[in-house]
């Protein structure tokens, strides 16, 4: 008897240690901007577009502080792993035993004291850091540290570190600085986030997906303000190559940086998020992927109150941030790309239509909040049509 169960117990035990850190996550810790805020910015009280429709129309039907039409990439990987949404830190929920959204629109990798000494304007005090000041707060709430608790609980637990990086280079780029001002920022924002992956790690973190910057060359906001007669600085897709270059300046670095950290953390699991090459799908070839409406032109583009009747035919949703459609596919590429250590996923075009839940009432006087936020953001929009009509 013994003889004929053993080589069956030994390929059930190898099945069971060849892949430490496989298998389903149950829970999500997510930091990062507006490419992931799903409703801090909202409920800290700082001016969003996002607190009103058409944000949210899509999937939720209301306002949920999301800077999109609907779901964001962290919503659909959230889907896809059977999780419930993120509920935002600052938000009315408290249950957070399978993850929480510390993400915030506006946030820089880099702390606001960088910006000032800069002289840079920025939207958001509530950067990386505080984040993770935020996520060391609630450990004790989480899990036991003093026995190995939160290890054990941390172990089973997706950190999703970013997107985060964008507005160190958002902000700079809207204040004029020049290419070469802005590329020196690039290294110190590298180590911000590695100091961040640092910390969690001791915090017993163990998998990751650390997402890279997305196409800024590509994006309707750098085009209306970068745009220019010149053929030869755009590419085949009608995106601005220096600034696309820059963005693979940045995810370049960002990934060694990810093979260093892998080097010296043997037993975590970093994976590059790659939303450049993902989003590069839509933008070299938009039509197949269902973007009548084009991947350049934003479904809002023409201000809020005139949106398109269709996002889904659309990448860019007001001009910095994407649709649902186009963050699902950010999304199905990320998880496929990272295959192994997402097995067994659902689905996400076959997940149920949204319930509204008690969490979602928006905080008093959300809506009209106008700060200088309001009006850097009106300027914006100005300087883009102002560039289209020259
Ligand atoms: C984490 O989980 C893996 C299996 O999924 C296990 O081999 C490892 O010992 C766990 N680590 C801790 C610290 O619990
Ligand atoms: C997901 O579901 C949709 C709708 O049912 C289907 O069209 C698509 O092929 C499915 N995708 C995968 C990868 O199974």
């Amino acid at each position: 008897m013994a003889s004929c169960f053993s080589p069956i117990l030994i390929i059930f035990f190898l099945l069971h240690t060849a892949n430490p850190v496989l298998g389903s996550y149950k829970s999500i810790f997510s930091f990062g901007d507006s490419l992931a805020d799903t409703g801090n910015s909202l409920y800290s009280g700082q001016y969003t577009p996002a607190a009103q429709l058409p944000y949210g129309e899509t999937y939720f039907h209301q306002p949920t502080g999301r800077a999109s039409d609907g779901r964001l990439v962290i919503d659909f990987i959230a889907q896809s792993v059977g999780l419930p949404l993120l509920p935002p830190y600052l938000g009315s929920g408290k249950d957070f035993q399978q993850g929480v959204n510390f993400a915030v629109g506006g946030a820089t990798a880099l702390d606001v004291s960088f910006f000032d000494d800069n002289g840079i304007s920025y939207n958001t005090k509530y950067t990386l850091g505080v984040q993770l000041g935020w996520f060391k707060k609630l450990v004790p709430f989480l899990c036991d540290s003093s026995s190995d608790g939160c290890r054990k609980f941390f172990n089973t637990s997706l950190f999703m570190v970013g997107e985060i990086g964008g507005n160190d280079y958002n902000n700079p780029f809207m204040d004029g600085k020049s290419l070469a001002e802005v590329k020196a920022f690039v290294p110190k924002v590298i180590d911000a986030i590695s100091s961040a992956i640092k910390v969690l790690i001791k915090e017993g973190a163990v998998t990751f997906m650390v997402p890279g910057n997305l196409p800024i060359g590509c994006s309707t906001l750098y085009l209306g303000l970068f745009g220019n007669s010149k053929k030869e600085d755009y590419d085949k897709s009608g995106c601005i190559k220096w600034l696309n270059d820059f963005s693979i300046y940045h995810n370049n670095l960002l990934e060694k940086e990810l093979n260093i950290l892998k080097e010296l953390y043997p037993n975590t699991n970093i994976m590059y998020g790659d939303y450049y090459n993902a989003a590069m799908k839509f933008y070299q070839s938009p039509d197949s992927l269902g973007f009548k409406g084009g991947a350049l032109t934003a479904c809002c583009g023409s201000g809020l109150s005139r949106c398109c009747d269709n996002p889904s035919t659309y990448v860019n949703w007001d001009g910095i941030h994407l649709t649902e459609a186009a963050y699902k596919v950010i999304a199905v590429n990320l998880l496929q790309d990272h295959q192994q250590s997402f097995p067994n996923i659902r689905n996400v075009s076959e997940v149920a239509p949204y319930k509204p839940q008690a969490s979602d009432s928006l905080p008093p006087n959300s809506a009209g909040a106008s700060t200088t936020f309001f009006y850097i953001w009106a300027f914006l929009v100005l300087c883009f049509f102002c560039s289209l009509y020259r």
